[in-house]
């Protein structure tokens, strides 16, 4: 068993991950994905009893997480950022720029038109062949209050390069990029997607929530990471939410590290115990980092430079 600042030993860990795993499986079961569990409205209807409750749960978890892990060595300018990321309630600025990230979200929750993917192994189990567009949605794209949550630390954290792995239709994309809009400080991101008609998709949906030119990259990570870095570099966050192998997830780490920019913040999704090539390569990230700060919710793996 291993304990390291920040992280969890192996005996907390499953727990916590089943817990983490619980909220998310009603928040994306619930609709409410589809909706918005903090924005507080849906559909412009106000959120019933449950998926209140249901919000402020989440808030609770991730709350008492940090405060835990308070304790094992995060630096006050981590503690700060993410205790913010994880308030309670949207201030009317957040409401505002993310309300066209929600309408795109209700589009593609009920679209339902035929979509052939690319297969890229590991990387795609969720979505290969054809399939719905409303399907793929599911399936992929980030749930509603974790986009927030990645928002929040883009507005806390102030990066001025971000890279994401995994475009997709581009939602996670699409909170990166407003809350770099509200930043004002002439942030940009990059979004590397393998597959074509993906990419080509979430440009029209990126187009829909910013009027910011947002750079995707159409191509393999193998095969497109590196070019994409030396062009765009330093980088001050990265987030990485695609092709979930132990080997791959090390070897982006790795060469994504030769690029950051000193105060940098890496974010990988699915670090769920039972996830278990990305836990474990996680894991060994988590143990071999010796500096900065660990913030795990057994879902994101955030690393704080
Ligand atoms: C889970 S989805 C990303 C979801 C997106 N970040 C969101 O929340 O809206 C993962 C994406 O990574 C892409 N992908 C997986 N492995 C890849 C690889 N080796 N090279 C390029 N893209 C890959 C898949 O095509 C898929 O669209």
């Amino acid at each position: 068993m291993y304990q390291r600042p920040g992280g969890y030993s192996d005996f907390e860990s499953p727990r916590v991950g089943l817990l983490a795993f619980a909220l998310d499986y009603v928040h994306k079961t619930n609709f409410v994905e589809q909706a918005s569990p903090i924005y507080n409205f849906k559909q412009g209807q106000p959120l019933d009893r449950v998926e209140r409750w249901q919000t402020v749960l989440l808030q609770i978890y991730l709350s008492a997480l940090l405060s835990i892990q308070r304790g094992k060595g995060l630096t006050d300018r981590a503690f700060e950022v993410l205790r913010e990321s994880v308030r309670l309630g949207m201030t009317e600025a957040e409401k505002e720029v993310l309300l066209p990230v929600v309408r795109v979200r209700e589009e593609l929750s009920r679209n339902d038109d035929e979509f052939e993917v690319e297969d890229f192994g590991a990387g795609s189990r969720h979505h290969k062949g054809a399939r719905t567009i409303s399907a793929i949605y599911r399936t992929s794209a980030i749930p509603h209050w974790w986009g927030v949550f990645l928002f929040r630390l883009v507005r806390g954290l102030r990066p001025q390069r971000v890279l994401e792995l995994g475009t997709n239709m581009g939602v996670s994309a699409a909170y990166i990029q407003t809350a770099l809009d509200l930043n004002g400080s002439g942030g940009k991101l990059v979004t590397i997607e393998g597959d074509t008609g993906l990419a080509e998709l979430a440009g029209r949906n990126l187009a829909k929530v910013s009027s910011s030119a947002v750079d995707i990259v159409a191509g393999r990570f193998q095969d497109v990471l590196v070019p994409t870095l030396q062009r765009f570099q330093p980088v001050d966050m990265i987030f990485i939410d695609g092709h979930h192998a132990y080997d791959a997830v090390l070897n982006y780490y790795k060469t994504i590290s030769e690029y950051t920019a000193p105060e940098n913040c890496i974010i990988f999704d699915d670090v769920y115990p039972w996830t278990l090539p990305v836990r474990r390569a996680w894991d060994k990230i988590v143990r071999s980092n010796t500096t900065g700060s660990v913030f795990d919710t057994a879902k994101f793996g955030i690393l704080i430079q």
